[in-house]
């Protein structure tokens, strides 16, 4: 058995009764539907593919000749054989694969006879990729090029520093003072602000100042897992903390917390928008009981016909952190966000970040920089809601009068089920129709006690969407 190069894991199996040219067909086009290889790659010439696999020439060219014939490949004169764009949702605008997610059953909706549905054949229209409402997963490909390129060559004209600034670049710094006032209604100066590479950087670079090994943190339940997972490895003793489709309970706070993680703008996974008194509330308990809150803002942009509530850090800057990302706003793969404290607590965390050597790149910090400065950044964001808004609209609408939470904010929404109706049952159900959605279980550290799916909007677009919520809706 040999393998071909790393990044295309062909290999074959002189053993299997299958030719070398069939086996090779069958792998190249899963690399293609799997999002292994996108459109418009290049694929190693036929000589090259030989040498490393160790077989004739004559193997290679039957193979991508076949795979030429059924239009999953394409050849350029002269420059070698591509990917052909063989979908209609390219691979490239796809969310990665949730294979390693068990209770989104992405698996089996690749293997649905409706993804299947007879021999796939590119062009003939046969094949249809699953139509996947992940959660969490922003319209990266709703970026406009023009804006990206712009802010990125603005970058590249910056020269790099003689060293990385604790804090992150002043400019930026500086231009983020009047971004957080124009859009979160926040009073800060540049020393309460820490720019980092996200909320999960943030809430790590305050988990190994704070945290000691033993304290008790409070993570909302159900909450965010990767949250959770940075404070356990802080050392930290999670404590479930009780969430209503308004938000966080205050009343029901568990006792002896260090800190407590939440998400008020819109509670993550059922979308509760925490009411002004559960506000006060919480900053009143937080000070009676000297606990820190961390308030991840992480997709506060996107509400819809609701009107703005005060971020916890303007009712109490002394007892809350706030978190900023724009993993929500543009992608995840920007890796930037911002952090607002005190001005002690922001030097302390820029200290530490120092110790270790660790930093947030510079040319993304000015990328950043020139998305605000030029307006671009908030002029997207109006955009993406408005198209968020028509999505969820579908969603909604395609659905009544199916229970949802958390229709209000953000870029997913809960489909709370009748107890007849076990989530993990509709999730696999959809998943043979090609639908990927996922139970709300991964999202409680403790026993799950809410029978519903979550099913994100933000990357599918609206035909897609009216298509996988009229399956959804038979099955309920
Ligand atoms: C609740 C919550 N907070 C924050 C984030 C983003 O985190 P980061 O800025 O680390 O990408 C996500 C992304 O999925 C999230 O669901």
């Amino acid at each position: 058995m040999t393998t071909s190069r790393a990044d295309l894991p062909l290999v074959v199996d002189r053993a299997d009764p299958s030719s070398l040219a069939a086996q090779l067909i069958t792998q190249l086009r899963t690399a293609v539907t799997s999002g292994l290889v996108l459109a418009g790659e290049r694929l190693p010439s036929s000589r090259e593919l030989a040498a490393t696999l160790g077989v004739s020439r004559t193997v290679v060219t039957t193979a991508y000749t076949q795979l030429f014939a059924e239009g999953w490949l394409e050849g350029r004169h002269g420059a070698g054989t591509y990917v052909a764009n063989v979908t209609s949702a390219p691979a490239a605008a796809r969310p990665p694969a949730l294979s390693s997610v068990p209770d989104c059953a992405i698996e089996q909706a690749m293997a649905s006879p409706m993804a299947q549905s007879s021999t796939p054949r590119p062009g003939g229209g046969a094949f249809r990729a699953p139509i996947e409402l992940r959660p969490g997963v922003p319209w990266a490909a709703g970026i406009e090029p023009g804006m990206w390129r712009r802010a990125w060559r603005h970058a590249g004209t910056r020269p790099p520093s003689f060293w990385p600034d604790e804090l992150g670049v002043p400019g930026l710094r500086a231009e983020l003072v009047h971004y957080l006032r124009r859009s979160r209604a926040l009073n800060v100066t540049p020393d309460q602000i820490l720019i980092t590479r996200g909320v999960a950087n943030g809430l790590t670079a305050i988990a190994a100042a704070l945290v000691r090994p033993g304290d008790r943190v409070g993570v909302e339940e159900p909450g965010y897992q990767s949250a959770r997972e940075v404070l356990r490895r802080a050392g930290a003793e999670i404590v479930p903390c009780l969430v209503d489709e308004h938000g966080i309970v205050p009343g029901e706070l568990p006792a002896g917390l260090r800190l407590l993680y939440t998400t008020p703008a819109h509670q993550y996974p059922l979308g509760g928008r925490l009411p002004v008194t559960r506000r006060q509330a919480l900053t009143a308990w937080a000070r009676a009981t000297g606990a820190l809150i961390v308030e991840d803002d992480y997709d506060g942009e996107f509400r819809y016909d609701v009107a703005p509530l005060p971020a916890l850090y303007s009712m109490d800057p002394e007892a809350v952190v706030y978190l900023g990302t724009t993993s929500k706003m543009l992608t995840p793969v920007m890796g930037t966000g911002w952090l607002v404290a005190s001005p002690g607590l922001v030097s302390l965390l820029g200290r530490r970040r120092t110790e270790i050597s660790e930093r947030v790149p510079e040319p993304a910090q000015y990328a950043l920089l020139a998305l605000l400065s030029s307006g671009d950044l908030e002029r997207h964001v109006r955009r993406v809601r408005l198209e968020y808004a028509r999505r969820r609209a579908v969603l909604v609408e395609t659905l009544a009068p199916a229970r949802l939470l958390g229709d209000t904010a953000g870029m997913h929404v809960v489909l709370e089920l009748p107890p007849d109706r076990p989530a993990a049952g509709i999730v696999a159900a959809a998943a043979q129709q090609g639908v990927v959605v996922c139970t709300v279980d991964r999202y409680y550290a403790g026993r799950p006690t809410l029978n519903a799916i979550a099913l994100g909007y933000g990357a599918t677009p609206r035909a897609q969407l009216r298509q996988a919520a009229t399956i959804l809706r038979a099955l309920l």
